[in-house]
């Protein structure tokens, strides 16, 4: 997507926000042109604070002078913005592109509204276009990983494939939480609800990045504007 497509979104969901609020902060590129633009109205005397969903995240706004919570400290989340790696048209969500899904999902699941600031690259009719991540604890991640295959067999993934998401170095990638990601290459996902609820019963599947019933919101940012879709 382009910037001034990201930025256009990022633009609409800053009208969203309102002094006082607690604001979750999401992770990724526009995720973090959001913060940047937040931190200017924060410069210029908007209180707000914010709920960080990444250490990437927080080192960023706390560079750009936005007081961050951590999650224990705030006792509210008004409202959290976020990016996604795709959406539905229910305004179901993959998300985890840039390995943060589990922060952001409890900060998600904690605020009252989520708006999810995108672009029309990530309108899919069905999900599963961009491989699922899937956060898995490193104690037994080979049984767990098979243990999901043998699994989603059930909801009509069979022919899944999958890979554990790798550094620049070519190492197995541990997220701010110090667990594995691994990326489920689906083509597309009959049935979305039915395998988040086969990947929740996984005991070694810390979370995955199917954010579902989430996002009340999603702003779709274009080269001339932004359009807003509301989950109905
Ligand atoms: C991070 C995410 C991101 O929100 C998602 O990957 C979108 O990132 P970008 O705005 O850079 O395209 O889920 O875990």
């Amino acid at each position: 997507m382009s910037d001034i497509a990201k930025r256009n979104a990022a633009v609409a969901a800053l009208e969203h926000v309102r002094p006082g609020m607690i604001l979750g902060l999401g992770t990724g590129s526009t995720a973090a042109i959001f913060v940047r633009l937040l931190a200017e109205r924060v410069a210029a005397g908007l209180d707000v604070r914010g709920v960080p969903t990444s250490e990437a995240t927080h080192s960023l706004a706390q560079e750009l002078g936005v007081v961050c919570l951590s999650p224990d400290e705030a006792f509210r989340i008004d409202l959290t913005v976020d990016g996604a790696d795709e959406f539905d048209p229910e305004l179901r969500l993959v998300k985890g592109g840039g390995a943060a899904l589990l922060r952001e999902k409890i900060i998600a699941e904690a605020s009252d509204r989520m708006i999810v600031i995108t672009d029309a690259g990530k309108e899919v009719a069905r999900l599963g276009r961009f491989a699922l991540p899937i956060e898995i604890n490193p104690f037994g991640a080979e049984l767990t990983r098979r243990r999901i295959h043998a699994l989603i067999g059930s909801v009509g993934l069979a022919e899944a494939q999958s890979a554990w998401r790798l550094t620049g170095q070519g190492e197995r990638l541990t997220t701010d939480g110090g667990h594995y990601i691994l990326d489920l290459s689906c083509g597309v996902i009959p049935d979305p609800d039915g395998l988040a609820v086969v990947l929740d019963r996984v005991p070694g599947v810390v979370e995955h990045g199917l954010f579902i019933g989430l996002a009340d919101l999603v702003i779709v940012g274009e080269i001339a504007g932004a359009r807003t879709l509301a989950r109905v």
